[in-house]
């Protein structure tokens, strides 16, 4: 008897596997592995991985203004809704950064004209910010190719704390693949959120938190991804003198938790011409209302400091959000928004982060960065680019990788061309 299941078990494996395969191959559109789902539902059943139970939802409307009227013209979203849309996600979901001053320095700690074997320049840039006697350092580094013409495009990756971003690069990894970067004659420069923010919840006692906040934090205080943004956009502050860096050629780059905050950073600051999301999920590019995968009650329960206390309203709650993803996704046009996925991360919600993108779709269009992608989404390992929107979905687990970077850095070249 066991060994008649276990054979039905084998035959339906192989037929699975063909069959998955065999769609990479004919190019059909992605969907969630069953496999994956099944595995994933029975390790965390209280989140839902069917589409089937998908909730029905419907998205607020990313060209109307608070009145209702219809936006219609590119002046009218510049001009109106897209500061109304930049205020709600300030107010409800990230947080606003508080208005006390504050000093900024750079030092260029250590150059190296000779990096990686004499093709890059190293530059380590440390950016000092101060207030009321306390201090902060953000450690930029930065990787200038010395064999192409200057000044050169870059990319700046907004590095996980937890990983390594090696300047001596005796330690190297896909997640930072600086020899590749360089090589494709971009600028390959990192700094980790760390240093702005500790990735922990400490009521906000530390970091740039303890050196900016002042009196009772309201419920609308920046929490931790606007406080790496923030970061981002103070290496951008760097950037911008640095005579070799091309500073209309700036993209942003994250993963996960920092695949979100290089949304809101891209968001928030004009100056980066790219934003890359890579894997970045719920709170980043995925659609709150289809609650699929990590819901907006588990992200507020599991990372109390990553948002404001605004957005804890919406735990379980997500009809009331005065706006979805899509709508972050828009406040990117008309520049460059890559949007990416992994097969294996079902947590991620891979169709709500591409109906996110779909949905933002007619901002681009309003503005003529993008004349649309199709509804459904492309096969695994396919990029789909059109104008300034692009998208693919990696086969594997939620991971930022070479495989990855190449496709961003192609994106780049027809962008940047
Ligand atoms: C957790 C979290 C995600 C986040 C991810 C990451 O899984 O639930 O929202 O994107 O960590 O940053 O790796």
């Amino acid at each position: 008897m066991k060994n008649k299941y276990s054979l039905l078990a084998y035959f339906s494996n192989i037929f699975l596997f063909l069959s998955l395969n065999m769609s990479a191959q004919t190019g059909e559109s992605w969907q969630a592995p069953r496999e994956t789902v099944e595995k994933l539902s029975k390790s965390g059943s209280e989140f839902n991985y069917y589409e089937e139970k998908v909730p029905a939802y419907t998205l607020p409307d990313v060209l109307a203004n608070s009145s209702g009227q219809k936006i219609t013209t590119s002046k009218e979203w510049t001009k109106i809704r897209r500061q109304e849309v930049l205020e709600l996600f300030g107010e409800n979901v990230f947080g606003r950064v508080p208005s006390t001053s504050y000093t900024k320095t750079f030092a260029v700690v250590n150059e190296d004209k000779n990096a990686m074997g004499g093709s890059a320049t190293l530059k380590q840039v440390d950016i000092t910010i101060q207030s009321e006697g306390k201090s902060l350092v953000i450690h930029l580094i930065l990787f200038i190719p010395n064999n192409a013409l200057k000044p050169v495009p870059a990319f700046l990756l907004i590095n996980l704390g937890s990983r390594t971003i090696d300047p001596t690069r005796k330690e190297k990894n896909e997640w930072w693949p600086a020899e590749e970067i360089v090589a494709r004659g971009y600028a390959a420069a990192a700094f980790s959120n760390s240093d702005v923010d500790p990735d922990n919840f400490d009521d906000f006692k530390n970091g740039i938190h303890g050196l900016l906040d002042r009196g009772v934090r309201p419920p609308n205080a920046w929490g931790t991804i606007s406080a790496w943004a923030w970061g981002a956009s103070r290496c951008m502050d760097y950037l911008e003198t640095d005579k070799d860096i091309n500073k209309k050629k700036v993209a942003v780059v994250g993963h996960s938790r920092g695949g979100k905050t290089a949304l809101w950073a891209g968001a928030q600051d004009l100056r980066f011409s790219i934003v890359i999301s890579n894997e970045s999920g719920c709170g980043g590019a995925a659609l709150a209302r289809r609650r699929y995968g990590e819901t907006v009650a588990r992200i507020n329960t599991a990372f109390p400091h990553w948002f404001c206390s605004n957005y804890k309203k919406y735990s379980d709650n997500e009809n009331a959000m005065p706006v979805d993803m899509h709508m972050l996704l828009a406040l990117i046009a008309p520049r460059a928004l890559y949007v990416d996925c992994a097969d294996e991360d079902l947590w991620g919600d891979p169709k709500g982060s591409y109906l996110s993108l779909y949905n933002a779709l007619p901002v681009f269009q309003l503005l003529k960065a993008s004349s649309g992608i199709p509804v459904t989404m492309p096969p695994l390992n396919k990029q789909v680019i059109s104008g300034k929107v692009a998208f693919h979905i990696r086969d594997g687990a939620h991971n930022l990788l070479l495989k990855d970077w190449n496709w961003f850095m192609d994106f780049a070249d027809q962008v940047w061309k």
